[in-house]
């Protein structure tokens, strides 16, 4: 069993004994667990605690490297998280696999009486997912038209030519996915208020930009989430298939070392020091990248607006040189996301929080949603 990532845990345990105002955010990613702790004081988030566990040893692989575990050996691993990263708090708020969910954005018919509005938009739903409605739950958030006061004049002309219809971010997850994460928070002794698919989380930790188009690439294990946000909404989602696992099977074939210790040089070196001299883990990157510009070039075609900036974020956010080398990619403003910036520590974890932020930004998001409730 590896423990990774809990730096000055006991330090932070002693600074704060708050039982109370507590909460908790539980990620569940495919190749590690990770939590945050935060407690409200005088309006701020307060960090209390975070930790993360990979689930590789617990399944038979390595660390950093996505698993397929049953929701026994997730719940033993989270009991395992709660308990070294000396976690106080059951309230809890937990994310929902992207690729365990449905966004789709489509264009339906306005109705003026709200009431009528859902019906409608429920109804519609039913052409778009794929299973009978009542195996999901089902969500939905109406993009907001832009201000014709401040529009050009093409756009105003495609405002006045939509007016009878809005455009709806649908949002569904399977029941079978809600009631197995039920199950492993339940277990694990956790009560969760709610369940969010962690791309709403990720938006929540690490967009501060509220209306001009953003692109978010979260580089987890095995894939990697892009997706545009506007307005605070997903324009658009896509999952590319390479993550930074690969980063490591690149590094373990090309110098030929053992996938646990190319894992250790991946995170020793990033793209920089002896792996950067290596053509394979820079290919693997430049394959996610070029499929990402993809995806941005289709957003600014299809919605004629730029992307103003990328952030870059998951457990492959933290990879070191990776800012440098995307920037070479991307001609927009591009940065590494830094979710602890949203909460209070002690000045001294700031580097390290700075450093390892990326990876935590859905289970911050998740927390500082838990906060709102308090
Ligand atoms: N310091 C680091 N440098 C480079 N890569 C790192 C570093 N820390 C973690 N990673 C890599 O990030 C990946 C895990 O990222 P993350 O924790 O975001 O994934 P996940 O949430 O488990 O997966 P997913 O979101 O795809 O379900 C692993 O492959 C790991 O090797
Ligand atoms: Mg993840």
């Amino acid at each position: 069993m590896e423990v990774v990532s809990f730096s000055h845990m006991s330090f932070l345990n002693s600074l704060f004994r708050a039982k109370e105002k507590s909460v908790l955010g539980v990620d569940i990613g495919s190749s590690s667990l990770k939590v945050v702790q935060l407690r409200k004081e005088h309006g701020k988030a307060v960090l209390e605690t975070y930790g993360e566990l990979a689930l590789g040893p617990y399944g038979g692989s390595e660390v950093g490297q996505a698993t397929n575990l049953s929701a026994e050996q997730i719940t033993e691993t989270l009991k395992d998280l709660l308990r070294e990263a000396k976690v106080t708090t059951k309230s809890c708020g937990v994310s929902i696999p992207f690729a365990r969910s449905l966004l789709t954005l489509v264009t339906l018919p306005y109705r003026a009486d709200p009431v009528e509005q859902k019906t409608v938009i429920e109804l519609e739903a039913r052409k778009y997912i794929p299973v009978p409605i009542s195996e999901v739950q089902l969500d939905w958030f109406i993009v907001p038209k832009a201000d014709p006061a401040q529009a050009t004049e093409g756009e105003a002309h495609a405002i006045s030519d939509a007016h009878e219809t809005i455009e709806t971010l649908l949002v569904a997850v399977h029941n079978d996915e809600l009631a197995l994460l039920n199950g492993v928070i339940a277990n694990a002794g956790l009560a969760a208020s709610f369940y969010e698919i962690e791309i709403f989380s990720t938006i929540r930790a690490v967009v501060e930009e509220q209306v001009r188009p953003v692109m978010v690439l979260d580089v987890g294990a095995a894939s990697t989430k892009t997706y545009v946000i506007e307005h605070g909404i997903v324009a658009l989602s896509h999952a590319i298939s390479v993550g930074s696992q690969d980063i490591t099977r690149a590094i373990s074939v090309s110098t030929n070392v053992s996938i646990a210790s190319a894992e250790a040089l991946k995170k020793k070196e990033g793209l920089g020091g002896t792996v950067g001299a290596l053509e394979g883990p820079e290919l693997v990157f430049s394959r996610i990248f070029a499929e990402a510009r993809r995806v941005l070039m289709q957003y600014e075609t299809t919605q004629k607006k730029s992307v103003t900036s990328i952030i870059l974020t998951g457990g492959g956010g933290v990879t070191k040189e990776l800012g440098t080398y995307a920037k070479t990619i991307f001609p927009i403003d591009v940065r590494v996301a830094d979710p602890f910036a949203k909460t209070e520590a002690p000045a001294f974890m700031r580097p390290i929080l700075e450093e390892i932020g990326p990876e935590f930004a859905v289970a911050v998001g998740l927390a500082l949603r838990k906060l709102e409730e308090i």
